[in-house]
């Protein structure tokens, strides 16, 4: 392997740190066509930016994003910082003709995320958006399995995403709390992975009602001042398909217990699917098709060679985490760009979400269904 790619990544805490991690072991357990090389990390504390790299292996350090992004030895741009920075980031590094992995969720709203898109239209370089999920071997599975006519005609689709850090009314304020540069609630946050997951397996949106919750509106900052609260706490959004199907989601981050629990049930005239990403290397299948003395969910464990990704880690059983999906992300990242094969999801898939998450906001505050 010969062509090095040259990777500049924002952000240094939660997401630097996957994907530092993802960058550093693609090329250990897949086939790459191109080296990542982890060459410079930017963020805005220096001693902590050190740190960091030293750690992971960046090979520079930078407090100034912009002028990395615009250096000729920088191929890659990763941007792993909060959300009200993707836009920024995303038009600089399009214009400079870089290649973009971005966190999700896109952007703060439709129009920036439209802008986003625009940016990287006119520019020959590939754009992802890390909704990771996808590359769960058991979400491949049950793409590959509703695609295969294995669920018959969808009926519904039944999801929820439940954390719950925030059930505590004295943890402190964040970023995340804070509208402007978060853009919402766990009806961003959460939504858009949920939503992006509903745009996978079963189709397109065409109408959206929402219900949005608040329930604790000022939080103590770490400094201990008193701030507000802006976002949304919860929401619950129900949705009609335009093949007919219909489908619920829940975000909160106030279900005690629920640590990060993405979970969905899809049922269709020939079965159901359920995933639960707490229980990431199983997938439950019900079949209307057993023999009816016999009939019940089964579980299929995704670690076999004939699995997604699978067979690039270890023997059958030995399950696989969180990290690894960011993993398989680089991993088809890095081909795509050597390819410059369009990759999803991608700037397309996240104005896509941004659409439907943006009307059922207007949703919730007029009290009305939205046409998507
Ligand atoms: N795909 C996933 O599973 C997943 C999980 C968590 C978060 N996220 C997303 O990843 C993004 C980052 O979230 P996080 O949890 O890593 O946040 P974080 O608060 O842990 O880290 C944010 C990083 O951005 C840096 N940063 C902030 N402002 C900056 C600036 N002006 N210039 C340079 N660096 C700056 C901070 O120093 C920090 O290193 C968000 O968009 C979030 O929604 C995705």
């Amino acid at each position: 392997m010969n062509k090095k790619l040259n990777i500049a990544i924002i952000g240094q805490k939660f997401m630097g740190r996957a994907h530092s991690n993802g960058w550093k072991q693609a090329q250990n357990f897949f086939s790459l066509n191109a080296e990542p090389v982890l060459k410079v990390a930017c963020g805005r504390n220096e001693t902590e930016l050190k740190k960091f790299a030293d750690r992971w292996g960046w090979s520079e350090i930078s407090s100034d994003w912009k002028s990395v992004i615009e250096r000729d030895d920088i191929d890659i741009v990763d941007i792993a910082t909060p959300t009200h920075l993707h836009h920024e980031m995303v038009i600089h590094a399009a214009k400079h003709g870089k290649h973009i992995f971005c966190e999700k969720p896109f952007a703060l709203n439709l129009a920036e995320a439209e802008s986003m898109l625009e940016a990287v239209n006119s520019s020959n370089t590939v754009n992802y958006l890390n909704h990771n999920y996808r590359r769960c071997p058991a979400i491949v599975l049950a793409k590959k399995m509703i695609s295969e006519g294995k669920l018959g005609t969808i009926y519904h689709l039944r999801s929820t995403y439940q954390q719950d850090w925030l059930a505590d009314p004295n943890a402190p304020m964040g970023w995340q709390l804070d509208s402007k540069l978060s853009g919402g609630g766990p009806h961003i946050d959460l939504g858009s992975h949920c939503i992006d997951l509903a745009h996978l397996l079963i189709g397109e949106i065409s109408s959206i009602g929402c219900l949005q919750a608040h329930f604790v509106n000022e939080r103590k900052t770490n400094d201990n001042r008193t701030q507000k609260v802006d976002v949304d706490d919860a929401s619950i959004m129900s949705v009609e398909f335009t093949n007919g199907a219909v489908g619920s989601f829940e975000c909160t981050r106030y279900a005690s217990g629920r640590k990060n629990r993405n979970q969905f049930e899809i049922n269709g005239s020939e079965g159901s699917l359920v995933f639960d990403l707490e229980k990431m290397n199983e997938l439950d299948y019900f079949s209307n098709n057993d023999n009816s003395s016999e009939q019940g969910f089964r579980k299929i464990i995704v670690t076999d060679p004939s699995h997604q990704y699978a067979s690039n880690w270890w023997p059958p059983g030995h399950i696989i985490g969180y990290e690894h999906t960011f993993v398989h992300a680089v991993a088809d990242f890095i081909n795509a760009v050597v390819g410059n094969q369009t990759i999803h999801p991608n700037f397309q898939d996240g104005v896509n979400c941004m659409r439907v998450l943006d009307a059922a906001n207007l949703s919730a505050q007029s009290g009305q269904r939205v046409n998507i």
